[in-house]
């Protein structure tokens, strides 16, 4: 019971990584508040969470905005009377193009990246303060090195890295703890979406069951990153290959990624190709 009688808020908490490190942190003892935008999935975890025993509030919000933020910790405040960690988890993904991306898509995941951390840190920051709580980013190998067809995304990641490295300088008096870790690739619920180039939701593609680790490996991790106040925390093995090649080898780095992204661009054009060529045989057919 490493949290009894501490209180938290998970950004992003209705759904995946964020609703399994919710469970994780209420099986060690912790009142959690539950956030996202959707009011029938938040409510639905809500009830769930309940069912299992634990003590969870659920307050609907978006962390681009401000009031939404305020609203959040002030309930927060008003339920409990305290707060002592805070994990900024939740956010958009895609995976484009830059060429393609209609600016507002842009802007939508590079905010829900990159403001949709800073604001609900500034709302909670003054109750963090009175409690020398925890703040902690959920960053992404994406925010290690841009990623292609992730520059949206990469953007708004590594804004988290600069974000935090300040707030760890200037507000190193204040006593809180401010933690990153950036996540490999982690299992997806079956209905997670992600943003197409011109802002429709498409399912996520697969990813090799080797390189994917499970959503409460990684829960468990994030809660010792709290417990233990731990500052910087890369989560997979390749991340922490490709987070030395990064930083010792970039030349090397730089040419993997490029030479892979080939691959998988010659890869879909030869599907396309087989596609099209099985579209005209069924019309001569
Ligand atoms: N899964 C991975 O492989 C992976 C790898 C590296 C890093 N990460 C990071 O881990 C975190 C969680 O990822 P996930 O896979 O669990 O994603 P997910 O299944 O899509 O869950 C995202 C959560 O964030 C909420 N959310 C999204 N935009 C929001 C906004 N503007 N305001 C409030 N809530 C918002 C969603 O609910 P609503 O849509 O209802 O708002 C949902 O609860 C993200 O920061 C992601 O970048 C994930």
């Amino acid at each position: 019971m490493r949290f009894k009688n501490k209180v938290g808020i998970i950004t992003g908490s209705s759904r995946g990584i964020g609703r399994a490190t919710a469970i994780e942190l209420c099986q060690q003892g912790a009142k959690i508040v539950l956030n996202g935008r959707s009011h029938v999935q938040l409510l639905k975890t809500r009830d769930e969470l309940l069912a299992m025993g634990f003590e969870v509030i659920a307050l609907q919000g978006d962390v681009t905005s401000m009031a939404d933020c305020e609203y959040v910790v002030a309930e927060t405040i008003k339920v409990f009377g305290q707060l002592d960690f805070l994990i900024n988890n939740g956010s958009s993904t895609m995976n484009e193009s830059f060429e393609n991306i209609e600016p507002a898509i842009y802007q939508n995941v590079l905010c829900s990246n990159a403001l949709g951390a800073v604001l609900p840190t500034m709302a909670a920051l003054p109750y963090l303060k009175q409690s020398k709580g925890s703040i902690l980013f959920i960053s992404s190998l994406a925010g290690l090195h841009g990623m292609p067809s992730a520059s949206a995304y990469s953007s708004g990641k590594m804004a988290l890295t600069a974000l935090w490295q300040s707030l760890k300088i200037e507000l190193s008096h204040t006593g809180i703890h401010f933690g990153i870790c950036y996540l490999g690739f982690t299992e997806n619920d079956a209905e997670k979406k992600m943003l197409t180039a011109d802002g429709t939701l498409i399912p996520v593609p697969n990813r090799p069951a080797y390189l994917v680790k499970s959503q409460k490996q990684v829960a468990q991790l994030i809660a010792k990153s709290i417990y233990y106040r731990k500052s910087r925390r890369v989560i997979s093995f390749v991340g922490k290959l490709a987070a030395f090649l990064f930083r010792f080898f970039p030349k090397l780095a730089l040419l993997i990624m490029i030479k892979s992204q080939q691959r998988g661009a010659e890869k879909i054009q030869s599907t396309q190709a087989v596609l099209e060529m099985s579209k005209r045989k069924i019309k001569t057919a």
